[in-house]
């Protein structure tokens, strides 16, 4: 797909439902006791194989604008063969889940999913008593329902999908099960959990929950995905002239690290109507053009921006001068080595950029990036990487493998289209 340059972006949209927020929804929806209602689900690939897994375990589920799911109570979900896709977060999640379900499951994935590590939550949950076969540490995967017993667990890598994992497993632990996370990571398990009427109680580095009798959630409202408003706001940050306006997107700030690093880049992006959604705060994001200064990423600020790390190469490679992120090294391990899959797009479009084993560098030139012939690598964030840099480069990039985008953002090219002036 080639990606043209273009004189600026502008208008008001909004953006798919959050795709994170979306999985959980159907999860706890279908152990739930009643009706969840979900609306604005962020339909995409991923959340599809949810929405497909869902009704494989026995939970009937109707899909239109809004999705409703027949929960079948925290302990009803039946044996079933999972086929997972692409989505991390739904094979890593739904492990926790049919660890104490009375059945049998195999989980499957494309290759991909078929190649990133399982064991980080095979390994807490089996200390739970979990019978979980991964395939030397990956997909495919079996799990054996069983009887779990809380754990007190400290995360070794900060990774939301295992904190999740384990407390999805500890609804149906006996005793309080605990998550110790060094480094915060996206809450929204937590928040949803609450919202379902669980006890969960929170300390600034750990999460614990008590095993609740039943869940209930009833209406989820879901707000805009800050990781597909991302790709916009880089552009219109980078593309001279651009004003942009984008509604109701979540500014859950474990997930919004990326306005810290703009506003110390020098972005000018402004928050207007900050209201609650449900538990989840979401707003209208503001965007114009700006120059952009070097900054440094550091672990501890990873999570909160770890899904736009690759979209940061792309504002650091027009920043004035050299901006680099560490203690990353979990980007190896995403729908693929995100690390060498970046540094290399970068390259490709005339950019210097280094690749470090946990993080990476680049030298900025505050001018537009050449262009050139990117490979997205079958990775959703890498193609938006590209497409981002296709409209803000001289001569226009040639995204190999564009379609992954489908993954998290199927309408994407028709909205960038819509929100560009040639
Ligand atoms: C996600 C957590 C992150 C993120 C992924 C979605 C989630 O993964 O990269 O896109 O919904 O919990 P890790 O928690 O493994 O870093």
């Amino acid at each position: 797909m080639l990606i043209e340059p273009v004189a600026a972006l502008d208008g008001h949209f909004a953006v798919p439902g959050d795709k994170s927020i979306s999985h959980r929804a159907l999860l706890l929806g279908a152990v739930g006791d009643g009706e969840t209602r979900i609306h604005g689900f962020g339909r995409s690939a991923d959340t599809l194989s949810t929405l497909d897994a869902v009704r494989a375990l026995g939970a009937p589920v109707e899909d239109g604008d809004v999705i409703t799911v027949e929960g079948v109570g925290l302990r009803g979900l039946a044996s079933a063969e999972l086929d997972c896709g692409n989505a991390g977060t739904l094979a890593r999640l739904i492990t926790g889940l049919l660890a104490f379900q009375d059945g049998e499951f195999r989980l499957t994935g494309d290759e991909s999913l078929s190649s990133r590590p399982m064991t980080r939550v095979a390994e807490p949950l089996g200390r739970m008593g979990a019978r979980i076969e991964t395939t030397e540490g990956r997909l495919p995967l079996t799990v054996s329902g069983s009887t779990l017993t809380a754990i007190d667990y400290q995360l070794p890598v900060a990774s939301a999908q295992v904190k999740s994992a384990i407390l999805l497993a500890g609804l149906g632990a006996q005793g309080r099960t605990t998550v110790v996370e060094p480094i915060p990571t996206r809450d929204h398990t937590e928040l949803m959990l609450r919202a379902a009427g669980v006890r969960v109680s929170r300390r600034p580095t750990s999460v614990s929950l008590d095993p609740p009798q039943r869940l209930r959630l009833g209406r989820v409202d879901v707000p805009g995905d800050f990781s597909s408003a991302a790709p916009f706001i880089v552009a219109a940050t980078i593309v001279p002239e651009s004003r942009i306006t984008i509604h109701d997107v979540s500014l859950n700030p474990r997930r919004t690290g990326l306005l810290d690093v703009l506003e110390r880049m020098g972005a000018r992006v402004g928050v207007l109507r900050r209201q609650k959604l449900g538990e989840e705060p979401v707003g209208d994001l503001e965007v114009r053009a700006a120059q952009l200064t070097a900054t440094t990423i550091e672990a501890p600020e990873v999570p909160l921006l770890i899904d736009e790390l690759p979209l940061f190469g792309l504002l650091a490679a027009v920043a004035r001068g050299t901006s680099r992120v560490r203690g990353a090294g979990e980007l190896r391990h995403k729908e693929s080595d995100r690390i060498e899959a970046l540094v290399d797009a970068l390259r490709a479009i005339g950019v210097r950029a280094k690749a470090q084993p946990d993080g990476f560098e680049v030298t900025g030139v505050p001018t537009r990036p050449r262009g050139g012939r990117i490979d997205a690598r079958g990775d959703h964030r890498i193609a938006m990487l590209g497409a981002v840099a296709g409209v803000a480069s001289r001569e226009g990039v040639d995204v190999q493998g564009f379609e992954s985008v489908g993954v998290s953002f199927p309408g994407f090219y028709d909205l960038l289209g819509q929100v560009t002036r040639s």
